[in-house]
């Protein structure tokens, strides 16, 4: 399904001085910006509120990033007014001519990656190299949505003599995009450009913990020439000004990525015909996943280390995609804990922004406080593998460790989102492989084994959306790994994939009689 001409862009090489050094000096004038107040962008204009949130440095909560203004109701329906009256302009505009918005954007940040890097650095603990990542994949959610835009609106043409058939697609109007903040530059934008290149204006309600970031994606669009109106950033208070948003009569999507609480409740709220409002909503909803990694006998546990530890504790577990279980065969049980836990042992904790931090904070003392009580009931539960100590100026958490867990229990079951490994017993690959299926969820996993029967069964019985074998299981690339879940991670087609984009258009069928 691939189509001819979408490269994926490169991120930066740290090995090259030139791009090392852009990144220093980008961290440090990034930290020289820190404390500016961002106000909601409706219209084009800048909008002053009367409330505000600081936005802390995870890393060191001392540091406030930036200040954002809070939306109140009536300037969400403000913003869903502005939304509305660009529509019809904007949906009359070419594919063409909107994609080559996006490229402009995504030529924007190709030009500002350092900074925008840097950014995502300070306001979410990410590692620079995890940043970095997120900058080139929304550069190529701006580009692979242009061009599957294109591709999507040549006209469909079905005629028999006499009778001509025409299948097109038209946008839907306002998408309320509404995103976390573990990805919070190229999920929010990812969501935002594909409604967008559909032809839809967007209000994004970014998360409250990464609302300068979401400040950023306003900038760099706006620099794009996108009109105005056509495009509205909305930082506020979720349960509030996103819940308002979602049971607006004027709103006609709901693009979401989050937790599968919130997820639910908007899929509900959405469901609830309001007064005036004279269409369906339809809701996109990426919700959170219990990912599993599978280690046979026969795998290669160089490789099956490596591979579990960065994708365990990458961005300290906080990835949707995280392995945060690793169910072992009994036979190469021992000898693969023993070596996970000296590796993970090696890991360097510490502030997001410094070149050797492999594992950073977590996003606030909220995340801390839970991901903590997770730790203490795996005491309870398990055995403590690993954990060590970990700087306190910050919201740190101790990769951690638990061998022996029970497949049913809370640490097993549940989603924990931090650097929380759980490691479980199978005595036969058939039993390995219902441990992996059994939770609610269903959105990444992965095999490491060289047995063809074993890794064929996984193909068609390992219920996830996203199956890696012999490789990590984060990091999916925008075309080369369409990205989402299903059972509790979500409803909605993979974003960066072929099928994401119908999501956001209305189908219609012209029959002429000739
Ligand atoms: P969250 O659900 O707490 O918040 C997500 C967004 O929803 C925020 O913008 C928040 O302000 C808003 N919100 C909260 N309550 C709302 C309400 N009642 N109505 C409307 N909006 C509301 O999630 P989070 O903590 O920001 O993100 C972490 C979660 O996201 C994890 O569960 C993770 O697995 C999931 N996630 C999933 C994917 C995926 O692709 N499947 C990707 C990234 C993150
Ligand atoms: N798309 C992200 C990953 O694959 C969540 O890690």
């Amino acid at each position: 399904i691939a189509f001819d001409g979408f490269v994926n862009a490169p991120d930066a090489d740290y090995s090259q001085d030139r791009e090392r050094t852009a990144a220093e000096k980008a961290i440090q004038s990034v930290l020289h910006q820190f404390g500016k107040t961002y106000f909601p962008v409706i219209n084009g204009e800048s909008i002053p509120t009367a409330s505000f949130v600081e936005s802390l440095n995870p890393s060191n909560f001392k540091q406030v990033v930036g200040k954002i203004g809070l939306a109140s109701i009536p300037q969400a329906d403000l913003a869903v007014t502005a939304a509305k009256q660009a529509f019809p302009a904007w949906k009359k505009l070419s594919p063409k001519s909107r994609g080559d918005i996006l490229r402009k954007a995504a030529d924007l940040m190709e030009a500002q990656r350092a900074e925008l890097t840097a950014w995502i650095v300070w306001e979410v603990g990410k590692p620079l190299r995890e940043a970095d990542a997120e900058v080139s994949e929304a550069i190529d959610f701006c580009r692979y949505y242009a061009k599957e835009m294109e591709r999507i609106s040549q006209p469909h043409q079905r005629n028999v003599p006499g009778e001509d058939n025409t299948y097109i697609y038209q946008p839907r109007g306002v998408v309320v995009v509404i995103s976390p903040w573990n990805f919070p530059f190229a999920i929010a934008l990812g969501m935002s450009v594909a409604a967008l290149a559909a032809g839809n204006t967007v209000i994004l309600k970014p998360a409250e913990q990464s609302s300068v970031v979401g400040a950023k994606i306003a900038e760099v669009l706006q620099a794009s020439g996108m009109p105005k109106g056509v495009f509205n950033y909305l930082p506020g208070i979720g349960s509030e000004v996103g819940a308002h948003l979602v049971k607006h009569p004027n709103v006609h999507l709901i693009a979401f990525t989050g937790s599968q609480q919130v997820g639910c409740q908007i899929y509900a709220d959405a469901a609830i015909l309001r007064p005036g409002q004279k269409h369906m909503k339809r809701v996109i909803a990426e919700m959170g996943g219990k990912n599993t990694i599978v280690i046979d006998e026969s795998s290669d546990l160089d490789q099956a280390v490596v591979g579990v530890m960065n994708s365990a504790f990458g961005y300290a577990g906080q990835k949707c995609s995280a392995c945060s279980r690793v169910v072992v065969l009994s036979p190469v049980y021992d000898n693969f804990l023993h070596r996970l836990v000296e590796a993970t042992r090696s890991l360097v904790v510490n502030e997001a922004h410094l070149p050797n931090t492999k594992l950073g904070p977590v996003i606030d003392a909220d995340a801390q406080a839970k991901i903590r009580s997770y730790i203490a009931k795996g005491h309870e539960t398990a055995k403590v593998a690993l954990e060590m100590p970990v700087p306190e100026h910050g919201y740190y958490v101790s990769p951690t460790i638990l061998s022996e867990v029970e497949p049913e229990s809370a640490i097993a079951q549940e989603e924990i989102f931090g650097p929380v490994l759980a490691v479980i017993r199978a005595e036969s690959f058939e039993q390995a492989l219902a441990i992996a299926n059994n939770t609610p969820y269903a959105l990444t996993g992965g095999l490491y084994s060289r047995t063809p029967s074993h890794i064929d069964r996984a193909y068609r019985e390992f219920e996830v959306g996203n199956l890696y074998v012999n490789r990590g299981i984060t990091g999916a690339l925008v075309d080369r790994q369409p990205f989402g879940g299903f059972k509790l991670s979500g409803i909605g087609s993979k974003a960066g994939g072929p099928d994401y984009l119908l999501q956001f258009l209305e189908p219609r069928v012209i029959t002429e009689n000739t």
